[in-house]
């Protein structure tokens, strides 16, 4: 496995070119992605940056976890080909003039309580998709609004490039892997446990109402910022049929996020 620091030095090797890009802190739902990838990509590259442009000012960029080493342990056992783990510097060496707008997805759910977020995402995403000229890039359903707004970017502007969507990892216990569970006390790792929970139980009703009125219930007492039934496209909830129940809420000054897709009838 090679890493490199470089643009200049970021070549790929002959057929088919994956690329898992992540900002570190590597859990098993980031390596499920590059498990993925190894499936049907014959080099596959990992991106580790950490993206000052998708934080906000009162977000945890400073203290966001750098773990740089097992990540590269993490790397070198799902078998990645190679390691671009690029400078603020080097991706930014000027302040980006152009940026991508990510349209009206991008000021809902996530949007409305992080501004400028998705548009810090989808401007990374832009440029490490033209820097690394990957076929194939995988994205995890845990940030359901990013996947989805991703695929909306590389529909709009045409970009060459397969997006391929992997179920969300879980613990056990439900709760889905996040570089931010770490931060979770013990007492709110436990009541963390009320967002798959109101997910799972939200998905087994059938109609929206009993769907929101179920989930909403199991979070009674919680921070909730949303909870939202929404189509798998993230446009407005249809009556029946697939659809997407996304939530998040705040345990103490962690936020967390989850989504599931359920069937209405
Ligand atoms: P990060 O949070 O490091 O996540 C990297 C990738 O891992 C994303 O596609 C994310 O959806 C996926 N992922 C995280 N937790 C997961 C889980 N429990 N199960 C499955 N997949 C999971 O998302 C980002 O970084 C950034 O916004 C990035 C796309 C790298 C742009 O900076």
């Amino acid at each position: 496995m090679k890493v490199v620091h470089t643009r200049d030095a970021l070549k790929a090797g002959p057929g088919k070119v994956g690329v898992v890009m992540t900002m570190g802190a590597l859990h098993a739902g980031h390596a499920t992605l590059m498990r993925e990838a190894r499936k049907t990509c014959d080099f596959l590259i990992a991106t580790i940056f950490v993206n000052p442009l998708q934080f906000g000012p009162n977000e945890d960029l400073a203290k966001y976890p750098r773990t740089f080493d097992a990540d590269l342990a993490v790397c070198e056992e799902e078998g990645v080909d190679l390691v671009f783990a690029p400078s603020p510097t080097e991706m930014y060496p000027d302040q980006p003039v152009v940026t991508v707008d990510p349209g009206p997805l991008g000021t809902v759910l996530e949007g409305a309580v992080r501004p400028g977020h998705f548009a810090g995402v989808l401007t990374v995403v832009l440029k490490l998709l033209n820097m690394t000229r990957a076929d194939v890039a995988f994205f995890g359903e845990k940030d359901y609004q990013q996947l989805t707004l991703i695929k909306q970017m590389v529909a709009s502007f045409n970009v060459p490039v397969e997006i391929v969507g992997v179920p969300t990892v879980r613990e056990s216990d439900g709760l889905a892997l996040s570089s931010r569970n770490r931060y979770l006390s013990p007492e709110e790792r436990e009541l963390a446990l009320a967002l798959s929970r109101a997910l799972r139980k939200g998905a087994a009703q059938h109609t929206a109402d009993a769907v929101l009125a179920t989930a909403g219930q199991e979070l009674a007492g919680l921070d909730v910022d949303y909870l939202e039934l929404r189509d798998p496209a993230l446009g407005p909830a249809p009556v029946t049929g697939p659809a997407r129940l996304l939530v998040a809420a705040r345990l103490g000054t962690t936020r967390l996020i989850d989504n599931t897709d359920l069937e209405l009838r």
